[in-house]
């Protein structure tokens, strides 16, 4: 889940590292680090806390040279520490890595690596690999060699960036955790996402499992993990460096939520030609994925077998291997933004393995989930920086229409969203008032069942309030006894066939002192409300298009009344690249 970068160039690497690591900070934020070789040897800084925090007090960009390493970090091994943030260094203090991944062997490889005398200044799994390649230098091995045979010792997962006193050369790898090398003129970058290196190219080489560069500042030679030299097509992506800023916003999230009604456009255009005939064509559909793009695949599901006649089993991505049996009549389909996901990548393998075919949405091209699917649809997001997903998920939603509806208009989706943006100021207010509450009850029936779960896992990701969804009708089964004078209810209540059943539930709630707030176009549901806020549209399987951008503003707005940065929730990270 950390973010690493590294660049070899003419240019002042400290600086480059620097801006590279706040575009990656998003992949984990409890600690940071920058390593640089300058004339007068290594110079290596870092600290416990996020990038510019720890940038500015250790003054990184005061660094020479133009070869260097950084990392941000989600702790695994050991707590968040000055000791245990990268990069780390063998004993000499002369190779410095930095890796993002598990090792899960590294206890066995440190307990031996000691008793040759190593000693170990953190509780991390990834320091051993600048003390195995010290071992493997010490037996007479180049550089390259040395960094290859350690990586090859490893059992788990890393992306791993070597850089070594006095030689102008970084040396990348990888196995399963995503690394992209992005190629410029007289320099060079590797990181874990292309976004950080938007200023220097676009023209990128994500590198592919078990794979391996040398970059220099002159060219990148591409290898197997056996030494191979492997020849390698770059590929260009027109993303610009705007689309990864905050653009006059106070937060990103607050830009993508604006941003989803110009890119609904381009998710509407997403080329679909070849996912259809494998929809039209499969016995048997499995959908899977995590978090946000779950709730995407609930929409499916509903979809599917409503409007498709096709059973669909949608299933959460980390339960996949141990419930569902595919087999070569069934199409699995993955849904995954950032396409490094590794419970779905995990899945996928699962299913690949039982013959099945696959098909996966995803925001980034050359992802290691396009790589294990038979054919991969983009979203056409642009980068989504927020660790809450917002802009992919409503991109997500409308790849899945265009494969469930082929023939019909769905032109008016951006404007309808644009639309419900307009009760951005009602909202603010009506999260305010949420600020305080210990439970918030999401309900909805049919379609907006997976909005709902949407809309609570958006409210307790950055705000940290307690947020569960519910079908309506399952209220009077359990969770009914939570409501008690003043517990928030959020109804997601558009006007469609599901509309009176709703009403009950309202009523049934307010019976009980809840306080309602409905999203809604049904005047009967707004006067048997506490407060309504009006969806725009009457088109009933559009609603949910014009009910998610106002949840996830209620979300944005409760975590920022409650003084929290919602593009950096604690504990979370946008990319989930470990088990
Ligand atoms: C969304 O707000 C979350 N941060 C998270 O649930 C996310 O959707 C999940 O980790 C899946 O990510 P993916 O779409 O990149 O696979």
């Amino acid at each position: 889940m950390c973010g690493i970068i590294g660049y070899v160039g003419n240019g002042k690497a400290s600086e480059i590292i620097y801006n590279g690591l706040r575009t990656l900070e998003y992949r984990g934020y409890d600690s940071v680090g920058v390593v640089v070789d300058t004339p007068s040897g290594i110079d290596l800084r870092k600290g416990k806390g996020m990038v510019e925090e720890v940038g500015d007090s250790l003054d990184f960009t005061s660094m020479g040279g133009s070869i260097g390493i950084g990392h941000t970090r989600w702790a695994t091994h050991g707590v968040p520490c000055k000791e245990n943030a990268h990069p780390h260094t063998d004993c000499t203090g002369k190779i410095a890595i930095v890796h993002n991944g598990v090792i899960e062997n590294y206890q066995e490889l440190r307990d031996e690596l000691a008793g040759k005398g190593h000693k170990f200044s953190s509780e991390t799994d990834s320091e051993i690999i600048a003390h195995l390649v010290e071992e493997g230098k010490k037996s007479g091995k180049e550089t390259f060699q040395a960094f290859l045979s350690s990586l090859k010792m490893l059992k788990g997962s890393y992306a791993a960036a070597l850089l070594v006193e006095g030689e102008k050369k970084l040396y990348v790898a990888r196995k399963n955790s995503p690394l992209v090398v992005g190629l410029g003129k007289g320099e060079n970058l590797a990181a874990s996402d292309m976004t950080a290196m938007l200023r220097h190219t676009r023209d990128f080489v994500p590198l592919g499992e078990m794979e391996a560069a040398v970059l220099e500042p002159r060219g990148v030679a591409f290898y197997s993990m056996d030494g191979n030299e492997l020849r390698k097509e770059p590929m260009h992506v027109d993303w610009s460096t705007e689309m990864a800023e905050k653009g006059g916003f106070p937060h990103f999230m607050l830009k993508e939520i604006h941003d989803q009604k110009h890119f609904l456009y381009e998710s509407l255009a997403a080329d679909v030609s070849r996912a259809h005939p494998l929809i039209s064509n499969a016995k048997k559909i499995h959908i899977t994925a995590c978090g946000t793009s779950y709730h995407a695949s609930l929409m499916f599901k509903c979809l599917s077998q409503k409007f498709l006649g096709k059973d669909c089993d949608a299933t959460i991505a980390s339960e996949y291997p141990f419930i569902s049996n595919p087999d070569s009549n069934t199409l699995v389909i993955a849904i995954s933004q950032s396409g490094e996901t590794a419970d779905t990548m995990r899945a996928l393998e699962y299913a690949r393995g039982k013959g099945a075919k696959i098909l996966s949405l995803t925001n980034v091209a050359g992802s290691s989930i396009t790589r294990i699917s038979d054919e991969v649809v983009l979203l056409n997001s642009g980068p989504e920086v927020s660790v809450a997903a917002t802009k992919t998920f409503t991109s997500q939603l409308a790849v899945l229409y265009r494969l469930v509806f082929p023939g019909k208009d769905l032109s008016a989706i951006p404007a309808l969203l644009g639309k419900s943006l307009e009760s951005e100021i009602e909202i603010k207010r009506i999260s305010e008032s949420l600020r305080e509450k210990r439970d918030i009850f999401f309900l909805g029936r049919g379609l907006s069942v997976p909005i709902a779960m949407e809309g609570a896992l958006k409210l307790k990701e950055i705000s940290y309030l307690h947020a569960e969804a519910y079908p309506g009708g399952e209220l009077k089964h359990g969770p009914l006894s939570l409501i008690e004078p003043g517990v928030p209810v959020i109804a997601l209540a558009p006007n469609d066939e599901t509309v009176y059943k709703m009403l009950g539930n309202i009523k049934e709630v307010r019976a009980r002192g809840g306080f309602v707030v409905s999203f809604t176009n049904s005047r009967e549901i707004a006067k048997e409300s506490d407060i309504a806020v009006e969806i725009p549209g009457s088109d009933p399987l559009l609603a949910p298009f014009a009910m998610i951008a106002p949840l996830q503003l209620l979300a944005y707005y409760a975590s920022v009344s409650k003084g929290i940065n919602p593009d950096r929730p604690r504990n979370l990270a946008k990319s989930v690249t470990v088990e």
